[in-house]
């Protein structure tokens, strides 16, 4: 389905390959790690350095600041008679660690096999660029794009999205659209790409318990007074039971059940368990009774222990009974659980099971709902044209397990349509070392994304709703 002018797009594009993979490798160098508080300079550098590339690319540009990391937006003319696209993205990265873990310094970008490595490669940094960088092909070839394409690019992800959740609300008229393309998510698998209609929410909190007002004699006094990492372990163990029911009294009431015809859809996907395993060098699998892998990854709740501490960490053994003892716990949410209804029902779950001499601190640290979205619109349907054009092959539509807090905010606030366009692979390490993107996938993405903004022009008003 190319025509003159996307066929000289994507000339433009394989021309300019090294130029855009050495300005991704730019932006990977910078260490935006938004948890910690230690790279806020980073952070910023990283705004600065995409509104420096937007501006170049001749784009009004605005650096917006929250009372956190500044917002990045940018906007290319108006088109009249064709939809608004808005492209959503972050520029924020996880924390590196473990550090010794990886094979080359995570803010060093290095290729082997055709993989670029670094925090960021595919979380979000790459995916992102490609967006970017496909408009900068269109503007260069011809002048301008088939329809207006507004770039909202964040810095608070993956801390949460608080301050875009306000600035969304407050600017929903700037903002408009017909819908938001976010590449934020994977393909299903190599030479398999996706269409992700659906996302899980999720909730997050940090427990802590205090037990005595300091370290004891585990000799002296243990057996006698409460022990604050025993009874940590044991309401974390009393969180799920054995058949992977999470035991929050209401806990699944909201929770939407799977559809027969979903079930089967998810059963034609060519997902090997077998593989998946090797994978992740495991023997076996686990998870909630009566339900498929894909299932429980994308459709059905969870809950994770994503960091558990207290009492002696050092070499050899200590005689201790901790003083205090914490763990960072969450919780994957389903359509239509509501992240405040669960956090008010595990409060009142944990305090029932704590014991005399130990108190408990239960601290929220962010929410956000899950995702699914109606198949068959004709923004879908372009979309997928679009993929297909940029990737050679047909997208499949799946949903995903990981969380994008901002998207359901999209959704209502905007009454835009959500595209989640992944261009990243299953084992590119997101959040973990190693993580890596391959340049083919990012040369992909950006033809998928040129091809997009004609698609997506083309899709008649009267069938837009
Ligand atoms: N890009 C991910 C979300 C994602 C990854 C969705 C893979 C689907 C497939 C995003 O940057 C992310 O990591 N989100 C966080 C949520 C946030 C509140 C910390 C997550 O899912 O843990
Ligand atoms: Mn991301
Ligand atoms: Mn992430």
């Amino acid at each position: 389905m190319t025509t003159p002018a996307l066929d000289s797009v994507y000339r433009f594009i394989d021309e300019h390959r090294p130029e855009f993979e050495a300005d991704l490798v730019e932006l990977l160098r910078i260490p935006s790690v938004s948890a910690d508080s230690r790279f806020a300079p980073d952070v910023r550098r990283a705004a600065q350095w995409l509104m420096d590339h937007l501006e170049d690319m001749g784009l009004p540009t605005e650096l917006i600041e929250t009372p956190g990391y500044p917002i990045v937006y940018a906007e290319t003319l108006p088109v009249a008679g064709a939809p608004v696209a808005l492209v959503y993205g972050h520029y924020d990265v996880q924390p590196p660690d473990p550090l010794d873990q990886w094979t080359s310094p995570p803010f060093e970008p290095a290729v082997r096999d055709g993989n670029l490595y670094a925090r960021g490669a595919t979380d979000d940094k790459g995916q992102m660029l490609t967006h970017v960088k496909s408009v900068q092909a269109w503007l260069a070839e011809r002048k301008e794009l088939p329809l207006q394409v507004k770039f909202l690019i964040e810095g608070e992800e993956e801390v949460g999205s608080a301050h875009l959740e306000h600035f969304l609300a407050d600017n929903v008229e700037k903002l408009a659209c017909d819908c938001v393309v976010i590449s934020d998510t994977a393909q299903f698998a190599r030479g398999v790409p996706a269409i992700t209609y659906g996302l899980r929410g999720i909730a997050y909190y940090e427990i802590h318990l205090q037990g005595p007002s300091h370290d004891l004699h585990s000799g002296v006094f243990g057996g006698a007074v409460a022990n604050p990492a025993v009874v940590l372990s044991k309401i974390l163990a009393a969180l799920v039971s054995d058949e992977g029911r999470i035991q929050v009294p209401e806990f699944y009431k909201d929770v939407v059940p799977l559809t027969d015809r979903e079930r089967e859809e998810f059963r034609r996907l060519p997902f090997d368990e077998q593989e998946f395993q090797a994978q992740l060098d495991v023997d076996g699998l686990s998870g909630e009774a009566g339900f498929s892998t894909l299932e429980r990854r994308w459709a059905r709740p969870s809950c994770d222990i994503n960091g558990i501490w207290g009492g002696y960490q050092g070499e050899g053994a200590k005689t201790v009974l901790p003083g205090r003892a914490s763990a960072k716990v969450s919780f994957r949410l389903v359509p239509d659980q509501d992240p405040e209804k669960v956090t008010a029902s595990l409060r009142t779950f944990l305090e029932s099971l704590i014991p005399p001499g130990i108190r408990m601190e239960l601290i929220d640290f962010h929410g956000a709902p899950g995702i699914a979205m109606p198949l068959g619109s004709p923004f879908l349907e372009a979309a997928a044209d679009a993929i297909h054009s940029g990737f050679g092959a047909r997208p499949v539509f799946i949903r995903e397990g990981g969380s994008i807090p901002i998207v359901n905010t999209f959704a209502e606030k905007l009454a835009a349509e959500v595209l989640l366009l992944g261009w990243g692979q299953n084992d590119d390490n997101l959040h973990a070392p190693n993580e890596k993107f391959s340049l083919a996938d990012f040369r992909c993405g950006i033809r998928a994304s040129a091809a997009l903004w004609k698609s997506l022009a083309d899709v008649k008003q009267e069938s837009r709703k």
